[in-house]
Formats: structure tokens, sequence, C-alpha cells
């Protein structure tokens, strides 16, 4: 896609409005640039909100089945180019190749889950208390929906998120992160492919605070669909409740994995090392604090230590390499930035801890995999998402303890839990404040066909993926049908009532 023409509106690739275009480079290669991209502005998104109106209507009229077989072929074509995507996913976002393959899998998975929505009951048929009355409520579409996805997962985030809202009735406008619009792109290009009407799906490739917002902003656009940061997820929702406009907001994440007294240290380690540093820790699920029994830490640590240490870190596409570069130089900073404050904090640093800057790493933006000890709950660094490789070890006395000091941040997406007593794996089921509970696994893994999404301020109460997809982009339509033969008005609540006659005139 030469000179920027990667807006996708109304059928047609297009260079934004006014020619302004800018890069996406490779994180483990930060001079080599993948493609030139349309930096679009307002007048673009109110084009691509305009070509998703109009398009809407004859959308929504398709029968739900035929839409469900346009994602069904979406699904084919994913599995058929899941090998090219994973590897322009490994250039333009840095993971791994097996993880970029798991990526585009949850595509895919998702693609013909919800392609089966197109023949499955949409509604209820609900008694009346009325004779002679027909009731049933139905979901239905609600127009236009705007969506705006981080880099963190380029191809699966999108499909959570469109594919509902398609299968549903819905047009879309997709604003995806300015780190990788190529992968975007791709995934459009595979829809038109697909089958997809003009204007059904459209793009607009840019930044968050100027296509972004121009997107939260239009009128046209009747429900905004955000993964991201807190700070952003913040700004989103509150322009959306002055607006009027609904919103689905997934933001950040800071998640435990608890390791009792009882636990199989073995897997606790290989999950938690998974948790940890799979994706370079740029996971909303990934566990950046460890809350492990004082009786088996020290144990606990040394290993976790040593096998910190054995990673292999390198390009994503090395199959030796486990872990590869953080999305930019801006998160690097960051990263490293909160490690630096965690030392100031006082909690002891026992490996990483720094930017990785060997030749073999230059230029790219790698850090060394990172655990921090004597991590305390009112530290910054076991309070805040740090959104790369590091995670820190809490102490913790008893499985209350555990529960008290999971509990105690202000986000609730995956807490996880190991132990091998039945009755303190359901104590925790209940008590664990989170979207998302294990017992004896990690904190990442989830599976596309059950709810995704966090508690508190993680989000703001909608869940992704499931059979609680479409709630965030539909809504309920309730129908009465009176199909008496006489003409009589029968009031509900009052005619259906003893005490329900109508009072006779007084004068
Ligand atoms: P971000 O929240 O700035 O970006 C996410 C998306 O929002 C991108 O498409 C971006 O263009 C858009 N955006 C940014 N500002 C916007 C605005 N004012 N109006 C509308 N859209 C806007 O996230 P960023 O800068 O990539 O990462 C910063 C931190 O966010 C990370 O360190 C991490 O803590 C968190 N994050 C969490 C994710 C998760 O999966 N929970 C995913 C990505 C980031
Ligand atoms: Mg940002």
């Amino acid at each position: 896609m030469d000179q920027g023409r990667t807006n996708y509106i109304g059928g047609e690739w297009r260079p934004a409005v006014s020619g302004e275009t800018f890069v996406s480079v490779n994180p483990a290669r930060t001079e080599e640039v993948l493609g030139t991209y349309a930096r679009s502005q307002a007048e673009d998104v109110a084009a691509a909100v305009a070509a998703a109106q109009a398009a809407y209507p004859e959308w929504r009229r398709t029968p739900a089945p035929a839409r469900g077989a346009i994602l069904f072929r979406m699904g084919q074509l994913l599995e058929q180019h899941k090998e090219s995507l994973a590897r322009q996913m490994v250039h333009e976002m840095g993971k791994v190749l097996v993880e970029a393959r798991g990526d585009v899998q949850e595509a895919i998975d998702m693609a013909y889950y919800m392609a089966a929505f197109g023949r499955l009951p949409n509604g209820y048929l609900v008694p009346s208390e009325r004779p002679d009355m027909f009731c049933a409520a139905q979901r239905v579409p609600v127009g236009v929906v705007g969506m705006i996805t981080p880099w963190n997962f380029p191809i699966a985030i999108p499909s959570w998120k469109m594919f509902p809202a398609l299968l549903a009735g819905n047009t879309v406008v997709l604003k995806p992160a300015e780190d990788t619009p190529g992968l975007a792109v791709r995934f459009v290009e595979l829809l038109v492919e697909a089958g997809i009407p003009p204007g059904v799906v459209n793009l607009v490739t840019g930044y968050g605070p100027e296509a972004g917002a121009a997107l939260v902003e239009s009128p046209g656009v009747a429900v905004i669909s955000f993964t991201g940061s807190t700070e952003v997820g913040r700004l989103i929702a509150g322009r959306c409740g002055q607006l009027m406009k609904r919103v689905s907001c997934e933001l950040g994440g800071k998640n435990a994995i608890v390791v009792l007294d009882d636990a199989d240290l073995e897997l606790a380690l290989k999950g938690a090392l998974w948790s940890a540093f799979g994706t370079a820790g740029q996971r909303c699920t990934a566990a950046s604090r460890l809350l492990v029994h004082r009786s088996v830490k020290a144990q606990f640590r040394d290993a976790l230590v040593e096998r910190t240490r054995a990673l292999r870190i390198g390009v994503g596409i090395d199959p030796e390499a486990q872990i590869g570069p953080v999305i930019n130089r801006e998160q690097l900073e960051r990263i490293h930035q909160y490690v630096q404050i965690g030392q100031s904090e006082g909690a002891t640093l026992l490996v990483g801890g720094r930017i990785l800057d060997e030749p073999e790493f230059r230029p790219g933006c790698f850090y060394a995999p990172t655990v921090f000890d004597n991590m305390h709950m009112d530290m910054r660094i076991a309070q805040e998402e740090i959104f790369g490789p590091v995670t820190g070890i809490v102490e913790v006395n008893n499985l209350e303890d555990a529960i008290t000091k999971a509990n105690a941040t202000q986000y609730g997406l995956s807490l996880s839990l190991y132990t091998r007593d039945v009755h303190r794996a359901f104590r925790a089921m209940q008590e664990l404040e989170a979207g998302l509970v294990y017992i004896n696994l990690p904190t990442s893994g989830a599976e596309i066909q059950l709810p995704f999404g966090g508690v508190k301020q993680t989000g703001n109460g909608n869940r992704e993926a499931g059979w609680t997809a479409m709630d965030y982009c539909t809504e309920w339509k309730s129908i009465y049908v009176n199909y008496s033969s006489a003409s009589e008005l029968i009031r509900a609540q009052i005619d259906t009532q003893p005490d329900g006659q109508a009072p006779a005139p007084t004068d």
C-alpha cells in the first residue's frame, strides 16, 4: 500500500485528505521502516463515518446467516494466511512467532464462533399477563460502531470488536494503533476478500489525539469500543458520557499470581514466567505481582531468578527467541523508569532492570526480564500497570492475606491462585475481585468462548468475547402484538388486576 493510501472508506483505498503520512517501524530494528500510512484527521473520519452510515440500512437488513457466512469466509482466509500474518506481526509488533500465530488463531476462532451466531436464537419469546398477546424481545444493532484498538494484539483485538458488531448488523469504523497500522490494513483487505460490502467496514489510520478523538466526537458514531491505557480510556469515557454515546472500555490491569504453600511449585513457576514475560509483559493480563507464601518464597524466588536469567531474548522471528522487543522507545523508557521507581521505593532488584544495548540488540527496543523481591502493596510498582517484562514478589502469610493483597489494587482483570487444596481454591474463586480467575493456571490464556473483561477500574462493565460479545454493540427491542379479535383495550397492570376497574366518573 504505497503513498499512504491506507484509509479504506466506502469501498475505496484512499490517502488522507491532507496528504500527510506517518511510518511504521520494526521495534526490533527501529531503522527498518515497514510502511507509510495515512495520517488521518477529522475530515477523513467524517468521510468514513458517512460511508458507514450509508451502508448501514442495507447491512442491517441482510439476513444474519448471510452476515455470518462472510465471517466464516474471513475465518477461512485468516487460516489460509495465518503464517504470513504472523510473520508480519513479528516485524511490526515484535512478539515472538509462536505468540503471533496465537494472536491470529484468536481471530480465526472468533470468526468461526461469531459466524455461528448468525443461525442461533436472537431473542426471547416472553409470556404476557394479557390474553391473546405476543411478547418478544429481540437484539438489534445500534448503527455505526467506532473502534479504537491498541498494538499488543493487532489482529485479535480488532476481531473481538469487529466480528460481533458485524454479525449483529452494525457497520464499523476502525482506528488502529499507530504502531501497527500495517496489520490493520491486512485485516481489512482480508475482510474485503471475504465479501464485506463497501462501507460496512471502514479503516482510518492515524494518531489517537487526531483520528481517534475525531471518531469519539463524531455524531454519526453510536458506540465507541476502546482498548488501551486507563488514561486515554478515562478521557474517552468522559467525553462519551457528555455526548450520551455508549462506550466500552477495556483498560489496564495489575494482575497477580498467588502461590500458596501447598502449590505445585514447578507448575506455578512455569505459569509465572509465562504471565510475567510472555509478549514481553505487554498483555493486559500480564502478571506483574507474584504473591508467594512465606514458607515457599525463598525456593520459588531462587528458581524464578535462575529461569529468568536463562530466558532467550531476541528478534521474534528467531525460533530460539522467547522474548522479543517492546513496542517502541517511549514504552522502553517508561518501563525503565518504573524499574527505577521500584528501586527508589525500596524493592530489591534480583535480575534484569536494564535496557539491553549490546550490539545484537541495537537499534531495537529490548528490555531485560526483571524480577523484584520485597515488593509491598503500597509501592507504585505494585499498583500501576508497567506493561513490560517486569514482575515483583510480595510475601503473603496465608490464604486470607493473599486474597486481601491480590484485591488491593484499583484494577480487576485477571487473578490466579495455585493450590492443591479444593477448599482454598473455591474460597479464592469466590473472593478474588477480577473478571477472570484462574486456579492452577497463569493470569494469561483466555479462550474466546468465555466473556473477557475486568471489574473495578479495568473497565466499565462490558465484556468482550463469549456469548456476551454482542452486548456492547446491540440494544434490546421489546415487541408487543395484540392478536385478539375483541375491540377491547386491556391495560397492563391495571385491567389484569381485580382492583383495576376504571373509576366511575364522579360528575
Ligand atoms: P494508548 O491508550 O495511548 O493507545 C491505545 C489506542 O488509543 C491507540 O489506537 C491510540 O491511537 C488511541 N488513542 C490515544 N490517545 C487517544 C485520544 N486522545 N483519543 C482517542 N484515541 C486515542 O496506549 P499506548 O500509548 O499505546 O500505551 C500506553 C500504556 O497503555 C501502556 O504502557 C499500557 O500500560 C497501556 N495499554 C494497555 C493495553 C491493554 O491491553 N490493556 C493495550 C495498550 C496499552
Ligand atoms: Mg498513548
